[in-house]
């Protein structure tokens, strides 16, 4: 089924399960001349790569990115990129249960509903594994956005109800959950330590924040920034909701309070998010994404089989705890790609920005 591609000029299409052989993902739009190398995916992809910490899947992965296609003496073609990651430390066995029994809270039920013939192997397509994908196809759309400076920053703004109240940029790569605030972090850690050993999970809200991004980005009136950003971040398995600026708290705020006033200097707040008529105001974009928490847990679950009989699922297997802090550099990849195809789509209708 058609659903893998993202994007209109710079655009990806993601394929592969997590227990199949490989996956990757084509970029197809991607400009020439950019200089491209295997090394460049490596510290994104380590980003990504579970294994921070004890509530992250054991599974150890390498996570090489290899360059197939589009890439010639250093340089993109143009052509289509190719970037392929083996799948290595596949154990399938512990699987075996969901051949026959969905998981509550996963795409297998679904997923069967749909297709029938499904790969429950790890998860599949709709396995985190696929994700890898997504930060590799970012890792090349942030060189596209390079000419602008951007900052595409992302870290856990709450976890099991614990929410991060500073924000030093500083601390983030310090701590397994990317967290800004060290404080939250600890208390973090523990009610983690406290789920895990309940063999339970947790979920939590991951923001982002870009610098740098450009007045003029997005296009009225289906293709508005905040639309495609928020289709984007919602796409990554687990994300349940998606904020721009003030979001929700919006709702409850009178139009007096809501409003970013302007100034020669700039806008007086950001309340919009960076984004106004689906049109980048030149202020910083501000998201957040709301994840709920991992389906997979150990303690018994009700369910049913292939054949609709009612039975208990209890799991053994290689599992998160949280899909929050892994998440992070996923929605910063997400960003990036709308943020560089809807660049591309504006040089291509002749608009010229500052940079
Ligand atoms: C980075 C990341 C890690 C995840 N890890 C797991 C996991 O270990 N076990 C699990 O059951 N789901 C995990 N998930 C969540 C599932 O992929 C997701 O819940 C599933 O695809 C169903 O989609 P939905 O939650 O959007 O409905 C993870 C998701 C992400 C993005």
């Amino acid at each position: 089924m058609a659903g893998n591609s993202l994007g209109q000029i710079f655009k990806i299409t993601t394929f592969g399960e997590s227990h199949g052989k490989a996956l990757g993902a084509v970029i197809d739009g991607c400009p020439s001349g950019i200089r491209l190398a295997e090394a460049d995916f490596i510290p994104e992809m380590e980003r990504r790569r579970p294994g921070r910490s004890s509530f992250e899947t054991p599974r150890t992965e390498e996570d090489r990115v290899e360059i197939v296609s589009g890439v010639f003496e250093g340089l993109t073609t143009g052509t289509p990129l190719t970037l392929l990651v083996g799948n290595h430390d596949v154990r399938s066995k512990p699987y075996g249960v969901l051949k026959n029994l969905f998981r509550p809270g996963h795409a297998d039920y679904t997923y069967f509903k749909k297709f029938g013939h499904l790969d429950y192997r790890g998860g599949g397509r709709a396995s985190a594994r696929e994700t890898a994908a997504r930060v590799a196809a970012g890792v090349v759309a942030r060189k596209v956005l390079a000419p602008f400076h951007m900052n595409i920053l992302g870290h856990t703004l709450e976890l099991g109800g614990i929410r991060a109240e500073r924000m030093d940029p500083g601390v983030i790569p310090k701590n397994p959950l990317y967290c800004a605030d060290p404080d939250a972090a600890v208390r973090m850690l523990e009610v983690l330590e406290k789920a895990k050993r309940a063999g339970d999970s947790l979920g939590g809200v991951v923001e982002v924040l870009v610098t740098g991004c450009p007045a003029g980005l997005g296009e009225p009136v289906f293709d508005k920034l905040d639309a495609e950003l928020a289709g984007a971040i919602m796409s990554i398995g687990a994300v349940k909701g998606v904020e721009v600026g003030a979001g929700f708290e919006a709702a409850r705020l009178r139009g007096s309070e809501n409003n970013d006033p302007i100034r020669s200097t700039g806008f007086s707040s950001n309340r919009s998010g960076g984004i106004l008529g689906g049109i980048s105001n030149g202020d910083d974009l501000v998201l957040r994404a709301a994840v709920k928490p991992i389906p997979s847990i150990m303690k018994p679950q009700k369910t049913i089989d292939r054949q609709g009989r009612d039975a208990t699922l209890e799991l053994t297997g290689r599992f998160d705890v949280t899909a929050v802090a892994r998440i992070v550099p996923v929605v910063e990849a997400m960003v990036a790609l709308v943020l560089a195809d809807h660049y591309l789509r504006a040089r291509s209708g002749g608009q010229d920005f500052e940079v």
